[in-house]
């Protein structure tokens, strides 16, 4: 089994070849009034900040992005000045306290670990969360073959590891599964192509009440 060293380097790589460097893709288009001045934001695994550019009425102090690839974050802070990014593997606990957020974004990123880890990292980001705070995000949705469903080991269902890394695919009831204590504003498929090739996900609003 491979160690969180061996992703993050893998993660180091893909940015240091430019294989990640993505340009916002307006996912975030029709929520663009849930950022409002005032709240504190959190993007989990940010990469190189393709998002920063939708957080522009919030104050960069109050904007905190996180990622477990140094590459990933010298990258983005090169996108956006002031603003709080720090090194940290999602799969671990935060230090932050209870509801220390408002806002919570996670593209395309909880799709990289076993279901366990994945409801352990959104029971997390739920705490993380206040009382009428919301995540947005996005992940690989089931059937996605441009982004190598089905290739490698099945090790549970929708999971695959391949030589390089884990994957996990979602279909809009499997993901609601994780989020049952959340209240579901809206599940929907999504098509990007901000890696430059085509990429079937689905994006996801939830609540917390
Ligand atoms: C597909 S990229 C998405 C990056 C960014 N959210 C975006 O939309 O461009 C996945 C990101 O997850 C990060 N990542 C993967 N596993 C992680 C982990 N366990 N902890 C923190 N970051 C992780 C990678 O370094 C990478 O930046």
């Amino acid at each position: 089994m491979k160690n969180q060293f061996y992703f993050r380097r893998l993660w180091d790589q893909r940015y240091q070849s430019e294989d990640h460097l993505a340009e916002y893709d307006g996912w975030l288009d029709d929520f663009l009034r849930d950022f409002y001045p005032g709240q504190r934001l959190l993007e989990v695994a940010i990469g190189s900040g393709p998002n920063l550019c939708v957080y522009t009425r919030l104050n960069p102090a109050d904007i905190y992005g996180c990622d477990f690839s140094e590459t990933a974050l010298t990258l983005a802070s090169q996108k956006k000045s002031g603003i709080n990014l720090f090194f940290h593997d999602i799969s671990e606990p935060f230090e932050f306290d209870n509801a220390y957020f408002s806002v919570i974004v996670a593209d395309l990123c909880l799709h990289y670990f076993t279901r366990r880890v994945t409801q352990r990292i959104i029971d997390e980001l739920f705490r993380l969360l206040g009382a009428g705070g919301k995540i947005f995000l996005r992940v690989n949705m089931v059937g996605d073959f441009d982004s190598c469903f089905g290739q490698g080991d099945e090790i549970e269902e929708n999971v695959f590891q391949n030589n390089e890394n884990i994957k996990a695919f979602f279909s809009p009831e499997s993901l609601c599964g994780y989020f049952k204590q959340w209240r579901k504003i809206r599940v929907e498929p999504n098509y990007t192509e901000k890696y430059g090739k085509p990429k079937q996900c689905l994006m996801a609003v939830f609540g917390k009440s």
